[in-house]
Formats: C-alpha cells, sequence, structure tokens
C-alpha cells in the first residue's frame, strides 16, 4: 500500500510562518513523524510540496495507478482551485484533506472550500496532529476497501 501527501503553498514555512496559527513544527519534522507511523504500519510513503497549483495537479495525476490513497493539504489553493479539485476527482483515489489551522473559524474568504466536496473526508483544526489523523483515518479506510474486496471475492466464488 502506498499513501502520497501532498502539500500545497507556503506549507514549506511552516515553523516560520504564523507560528500563532500553524504552530512551530517545520514540514520535514511533521514528515519524518509520518514517516515512523507509515514504516510501523507496513505501507510506504511518499511526500510532494509545491507552490504551483499546475504542479499539485501533475502529482494528483501521477497518483493514478501508483498509490492507494492521498493526504492533502492544498493550501490556499483550498479556497480558489477548480483544477485541483478536478484532479482529485479524476483519479479517484481516497483522498483526506488536512488543514492545520480550523478555516471555518478564520477569514471569510477561507469559508469557500473547493476541495472538500470531493474528499473522502476532511481534518481541520488539530495543528500538525492533524497530518497523524489523517494517516490512521487511511488506515481505516484502507481496510473498509479490503473488507470489501474479500467480501466480493468470496459472493463471485460461490456464485461460480
Ligand atoms: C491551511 C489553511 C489555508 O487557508 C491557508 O491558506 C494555508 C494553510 C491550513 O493548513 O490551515 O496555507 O491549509
Amino acid at each position: 500500500m502506498k499513501i502520497v501527501v501532498i502539500q500545497g503553498p507556503n506549507l514549506n514555512m511552516l515553523g516560520v510562518r504564523e507560528q500563532q496559527i500553524y504552530g512551530s513544527m517545520k514540514l520535514e519534522q511533521i514528515h519524518a513523524q509520518m514517516r515512523d507511523f507509515a514504516a510501523q504500519s507496513s505501507f510506504d510513503i511518499e511526500f510532494f510540496q509545491s507552490n504551483l497549483e499546475g504542479e499539485i495537479v501533475d502529482k494528483i495525476q501521477e497518483c493514478y495507478g501508483d498509490a492507494n490513497g492521498i493526504i492533502l493539504n492544498a493550501a490556499a489553493y483550498t479556497h480558489t482551485s477548480i483544477a485541483i479539485r478536478d484532479a482529485i476527482s479524476a483519479v479517484n483515489l481516497p483522498t483526506i484533506e488536512v488543514h492545520i489551522s480550523n478555516i471555518h473559524r478564520r477569514e471569510e474568504f477561507r469559508k469557500q472550500n473547493m476541495i472538500a466536496p470531493v474528499c473522502t473526508s476532511s481534518i481541520v483544526g488539530f495543528g500538525p496532529f492533524g497530518y497523524h489523523l489523517a494517516m490512521v483515518g487511511m488506515v481505516q479506510i484502507m481496510n473498509e476497501i479490503k473488507a470489501v474486496q474479500e467480501m466480493q471475492q468470496q459472493q463471485a466464488t460461490q456464485a461460480e
């Protein structure tokens, strides 16, 4: 099983940018914790960060046929990007959206969310711990998919 973690614009500045909102952890530290969790749970993990919308679209497209699930913080593009939304719909993979801050209790413009309606679920407002919750959530989703597939296989064998 492979999970791809995609981080949008300015998340490379975590630990520096607006610490009162995003905390003091750097992106590398968050990723190190995620890497440990992935190793313990025996799945592959890949990290990608870009400040460019098109590169994020390309990365989501690359996940098709390569990854089993996506954890995505589209950052500011969350509020504007139909292109990222369409890419998520196109690849049709389980996708968990993460926001470090609680976007619902911030500025009005952050209440518009292009991404959430096409994601499997959203985790907001837990700080960097939200990424850990997303990993736990992804394992649960993968287990549920496996259970359904096994049941379908069993039913197909019985029908033969
Ligand atoms: C963010 C919230 C966005 O509104 C903002 O533009 C970000 C980070 C978050 O993780 O809380 O860059 O996605």
